[in-house]
């Protein structure tokens, strides 16, 4: 991997940083020079992380992540990874997994966002999101929680982008495809048990991707190191497809 230390002299925020795409985007701001205090709901998995600071924190709960945001002077990005996939159609998501979705993946956004702001306006800097292309994107089956969740997040990312304009602060929404995480081998365990045999799970994932494959957790860090770099200064309120052609 080629790296610069475009980041160097930034300090960024990962959350949900323990493992999948939010532990790559640590690992590759890290790499590209930033200083990164990064948490996660399970603090265990950031053992190792070479981060600026570690910190188990649930992004649901409004104390603690006001509390983990107060202790920054400054902050220059912050990405923002959590979310959670509820399998199944409008139907088969009751009320508990509706709000559970919405909690989790939306309103995490609401409080982690509104939290950071206020330690990134003065100087301005940027706020990245991780939604998906389940969303306002495309409509895939049994994603309906899901996808209204991070149709939420775009919605607000571009809200957003709009009230901090003029505070140089830039707001964009990275939208992944099918990408190989801790989570998703989950979803893939869970599927078979439906469809007979793991491969034949895998296969239904992969064949969602025109590229023919999964993507990885460091093609996503990339685009977020990029949009947390001054090279994307001008670029705010875009929602980003990266997701081996599914959108083309
Ligand atoms: N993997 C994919 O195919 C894919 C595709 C599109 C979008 N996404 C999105 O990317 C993000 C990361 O997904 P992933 O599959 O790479 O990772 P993952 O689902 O394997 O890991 C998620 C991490 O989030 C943490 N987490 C869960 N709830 C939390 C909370 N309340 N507060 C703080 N941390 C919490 C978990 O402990 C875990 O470390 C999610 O927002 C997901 O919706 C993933």
């Amino acid at each position: 991997m080629t790296t610069t230390e475009r980041l160097a002299g930034k300090i960024a925020l990962v959350t949900a940083a323990g493992q999948g795409i939010g532990r790559a985007v640590a690992e590759r701001l890290i790499a590209e020079g930033a200083q990164v205090h990064a948490s996660d709901l399970n603090g265990a998995l950031l053992d190792g992380l070479p981060a600026a600071s570690v910190t188990a924190l649930d992004a649901t709960d409004e104390a603690a992540v006001n509390a983990w945001a107060g202790r920054f002077a400054r902050v220059d990005a912050l990405v923002h990874c959590v979310g959670y996939v509820h399998h199944g159609t409008i139907e088969e998501c009751s009320p508990a997994d509706w709000r559970r979705s919405m909690t989790i993946t939306l309103d995490s956004a609401y409080t982690v966002i509104r939290a950071v702001v206020p330690k990134i306006r003065p100087q301005g800097g940027s706020v990245t999101t991780i939604a998906s292309v389940a969303s306002s994107t495309k409509g895939f089956p049994k994603r309906a929680a899901y996808g209204a969740a991070k149709a939420g997040v775009i919605g607000l990312t571009k809200a957003c982008a709009a009230d901090y304009l003029a505070d140089k602060v830039r707001f964009n929404a990275v939208c992944p495809g099918t990408v190989d995480s801790p989570s998703l081998r989950g979803r893939i365990e869970e599927l078979a048990k439906s469809l007979g045999s793991i491969e034949a799970a895998r296969k239904m994932f992969i064949d969602r991707q025109p590229a023919g494959r999964l993507g990885t957790p460091e093609e996503i860090a990339g685009i977020c190191a990029f949009l947390a770099s001054d090279d994307a200064v001008f670029m705010t309120g875009q929602v980003v497809n990266v997701d081996g052609g599914i959108t083309i």
